[in-house]
């Protein structure tokens, strides 16, 4: 539809059959005019605090995730294929990759493709011939090696981290280039397949929904596919001895949770931490509106990493994050909503997601422990020591700071009280249906309400949100 409107009118015909690659052969006239001038896409996507990150020039629609893992090395050996559109004439793009794995074959449309590999996480391809804007490519990376997760002072760990019994992928901000080539942007999002082989024995969960299993003598397949669009950091593999438990959500929604067998469990805890993940699911989607994925669930790990993680459908808690009571759950599974099905653009904007999440933890001691919202807002504007910062622009390094997560919930109870319940919970429902699978920004959010409400609630925004200082209420 979009390239049908493009190409109406007779002035546009010449030029649109051009790109649409109708015509093999052009008058010299004509190609003076309209020869494509192939460049460099971006080596960064534009977020001021990982300008490295990501990458311009092209969108990524599908990536397919086939790795072999050798816990005895700790090696993996993979390959990649993504599937992606060219939003220029490019005659040379990047993809984030990073750390001590080696590349054996690269090719791009099946043809080799030349690659230099630059700075801390730039994979430089040069395609043996451009590729014009709006055509589809294929990029296809073999490679192999250990893995290196990544430990960034601010940060903690993520990316690829080796366990007792196999390992763990947690990517986010910038873990996902540690084990595979991607446009590690938060607003490329895509779909995924992950054939994941490992030693017969060990079990693997990752995104979405499961596969066939194989069995190869001592090796074993699994897959797993992701069928919504999905930000590389939300992606997520585990592998190692899990206890699976499978169960059903409202409405028949596959719901897949795991604990690592290492774990020291109460009795009955897989039955109790899937059925409590599928009452947390249905109950957020009273608020938030319908649940974005096709499946859910949740993996206990022992990871070692010390936070859970919203992963896309299927968040994980380290170990250490137990008890993984009630409200971690509403936390990271409200998280699907806001952070995963709506993803900011820039990670100056994770407020949208953690203010959300926490405000979804107020939100859970009130419903089911009888602690009022408002009580707790009470508690948190009291004690809260620092009010340095800004909420809606921490900081490369505080992005998972309390300013972003208290001061963002104490934020949306401020804007509760201001506009009302009403209006307020029209905000929880209507703001991630309207935006679902896509990208948002403060200003999006600021302006969403403003419409909802027709109020403008710019100075109330501004004090809450932009501006260093314990707000008056
Ligand atoms: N975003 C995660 C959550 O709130 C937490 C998290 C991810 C985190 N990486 C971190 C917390 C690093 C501290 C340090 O659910
Ligand atoms: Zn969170």
């Amino acid at each position: 539809m979009r390239g049908a409107n493009r190409c109406r009118g007779h002035l546009v015909i010449l030029s649109c059959a051009l790109s649409a690659g109708l015509l093999a052969v052009a008058s010299p006239a004509a190609d003076a005019a309209t020869a494509p001038r192939y460049s460099p896409g971006a080596a960064g996507a534009g977020d001021p605090y990982f300008p490295d990150m990501g990458n311009g020039g092209y969108d990524v629609g599908h990536y397919d995730i086939r790795l072999a893992f050798d816990p005895a090395s700790q090696a993996i050996d993979a390959t990649t294929t993504i599937l992606a559109t060219a939003t220029q004439d490019l005659s040379r793009f990047d993809l984030d990759f990073q750390g001590p794995l080696t590349i054996s074959r690269l090719s791009v449309n099946g043809q080799n493709a030349a690659f230099t590999r630059s700075g801390a996480q730039e994979l430089v391809i040069t395609p043996p011939r451009g590729l014009r804007r709006g055509s589809t490519f294929v990029v296809s990376v073999s490679y192999g090696g250990v893995p290196q997760k990544i430990d960034d002072p601010a940060l903690g760990l993520s990316g690829w981290v080796t366990t007792e019994d196999g390992a763990v992928a947690l990517n986010q901000p910038i873990g996902a280039a540690t084990y595979y080539p991607v446009n590690d942007t938060t607003d490329d999002k895509a779909t995924y397949t992950q054939t994941i082989t490992v030693p017969t024995g060990l079990t693997v969960l990752a995104n979405g929904e499961p596969g066939p299993t194989t069995t190869h003598g001592r090796q074993t397949t699994f897959r797993w596919t992701m069928n919504r669009p999905m930000a590389s950091e939300l992606s997520m593999l585990a592998i190692g001895r899990y206890d699976v438990t499978r169960g059903v959500a409202a409405g028949g929604l596959p719901n897949i949770t795991a604990i690592g067998k290492s774990i020291d469990t109460k009795p009955g805890q897989g039955k109790v931490f899937n059925q409590t993940t599928a009452q947390i699911i249905q109950w957020e989607s009273s608020m938030y509106g319908q649940y974005p994925f096709d499946s859910t669930g949740g993996i206990i790990a022992d990871v070692g990493v010390d936070y859970a993680l919203e992963t896309q459908s299927r968040p994980v808690y380290d170990q250490s994050t137990s008890d993984v009571d009630g409200d971690l759950l509403a936390h990271e599974l409200g998280h699907q909503w806001f952070g995963d099905s709506l993803t900011p653009v820039h990670w100056s904007d994770i407020w949208l997601n953690e203010g959300f999440a926490t405000y979804s933890e107020w939100l859970y001691q009130e419903k089911f422990n009888n602690v009022p919202v408002q009580q707790t807002f009470a508690k948190a504007y009291a004690d809260e020591k620092d009010w340095s910062g800004k909420v809606a622009d921490p900081g490369r390094d505080h992005i998972f700071d309390d300013l972003v997560y208290n001061r963002g919930a104490m934020a949306l109870q401020a804007l509760r009280t201001k506009i009302g319940d009403r209006a307020f919970f029209r905000v929880l429902t209507l703001w991630p249906t309207a935006n679902r699978y896509g990208n948002v920004s403060t200003r999006q959010f600021i302006q969403f309400v403003e419409r909802l409400t027709n109020r403008n609630l710019d100075s109330f925004f501004h004090t809450w949100l932009y501006q260093p200082g314990k707000p008056t209420l």
